[in-house]
């Protein structure tokens, strides 16, 4: 068996932080979102991974990944020329993939148990597909399913806008080479992209079996700035361990479960976990409360931050609270001491300013 990730695409949601880089390579709590997905497929016991890129962000990608070696896994990138859709993705990947099975893995996803024990059910079941599905509130922001009354799929639907039920489409799929048949018969949707969740319909009315699976961990769909922050939340909250390999002066206290990595300097401040801080950052007089996930060479003085995440070599100085926020690299927040009142901003393009 082999997977298939997906990591090109345009990340129009998360501008203006994916101007500059890929949406998959947004840290939550310090790491990227494509790293929780190469470890659970690595620990799903799958070698051969092949990796969709894209031309604007493909070498980023390129540059975390590598070889794969880290992971025990080898790599194929496979270049996507434009975003056409995720079925046109597989498509795209078709000599990679031949006629073996494989898990599909939208790389801006996050699972709470990765897909190892989804793997053992697809080579137990006679099934050409396993797709995996989730309650939301939002239903019409992802494909859905429609169950019949004794759970087998009836039909599923792409961003619809009357959802049928609250069941939303997982971004992880397991697929024997059949969906390759059922792509080839699909045709672009509305938006222009050839739905992978149209090409399952088409599997299912060519008679093949396809079988679904309620998730009962999290699951997150890390496009959005709110979404992000979750993510980041659930994952400090369950992975986080206390761990304190820089430098915490004896006027400061840490409470709780603060990791902060080497070559960090806290001064007169109080951490109150879960939090992380990444290398060679420095936080002096300030207050860095719970679920905030700070990056490498980021110098806070005189602030209080919560609920958090704060991207590699920014600045903040001054800042009375900041909360729910998602500052981008190398960005300044500064509280100016003018006498005259006002705003003064340099912002990038598409960015959401809340005062
Ligand atoms: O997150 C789950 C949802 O993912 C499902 O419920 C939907 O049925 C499915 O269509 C998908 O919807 P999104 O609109 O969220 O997909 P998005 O365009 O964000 O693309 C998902 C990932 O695939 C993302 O990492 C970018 C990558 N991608 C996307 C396209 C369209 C590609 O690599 N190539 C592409 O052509």
């Amino acid at each position: 068996m082999k997977a298939l990730i997906l990591s090109g695409g345009k990340g129009t949601r998360l501008r203006p932080l994916t101007h500059t880089m890929a949406k998959q390579l947004v840290p939550v709590a310090g790491k990227p979102i494509l790293g929780y997905v190469l470890e659970h497929i690595a620990a799903a016991g799958i070698k051969s991974i092949g990796v969709i890129i894209s031309p604007e962000t493909g070498e980023e990608v390129k540059g975390y990944i590598g070889t794969g070696r880290k992971w025990g896994v080898k790599i194929t990138y496979i270049p996507q020329t434009a975003p056409l859709g995720l079925a046109h993705a597989v498509k795209t990947a078709g000599d990679y993939l031949g006629r073996e099975s494989f898990v599909m893995y939208l790389g801006d996803n996050l699972l709470s148990y990765g897909v190892a024990d989804a793997v053992k059910r697809f080579r137990k079941e006679q099934t050409d597909a396993l797709i995996f599905l989730k309650e939301v509130d939002n239903p019409k922001q992802f494909g859905v399913a429609e169950l019949s009354a004794d759970g087998g799929i009836k039909r599923l639907i792409e961003k619809p806008s009357k959802p049928p039920s609250n069941l939303a489409l997982v971004g992880v799929y397991i697929f024997t080479e059949k969906i390759h048949e059922a792509i080839a018969r699909t045709r672009p949707s509305d938006r222009g992209e050839l739905e992978i969740t149209d090409a399952i319909q088409e599997l299912i009315r060519m008679g093949r079996p396809v079988k679904s699976e309620i998730l009962d961990g999290w699951w997150l769909d890390t496009g959005k700035k709110d979404d992000l922050l979750q993510a980041n939340s659930i994952v400090l909250d369950e992975y986080i361990k206390r761990s304190i390999k820089g430098k915490v002066d004896k006027k400061s206290q840490i409470a709780g479960r603060v990791d902060i990595a080497e070559g960090t300097v806290i001064k007169n401040s109080r951490i109150r976990g879960p939090v992380r801080i990444g290398k060679k950052s420095i936080i002096e007089n300030s207050f860095i409360g719970p679920f905030s996930s700070i990056g490498d060479r980021v110098r806070i003085y005189n602030s209080v931050i919560e609920h958090s995440v704060i991207l590699n070599d920014s600045v903040l100085e001054g800042i009375e609270r900041l909360e729910d926020s998602l500052i981008g690299r190398g960005t300044r927040v500064l509280h100016s001491n003018h006498r005259h009142k006002a705003l003064r901003l340099m912002v990038g393009d598409d960015s959401t300013i809340e005062i």
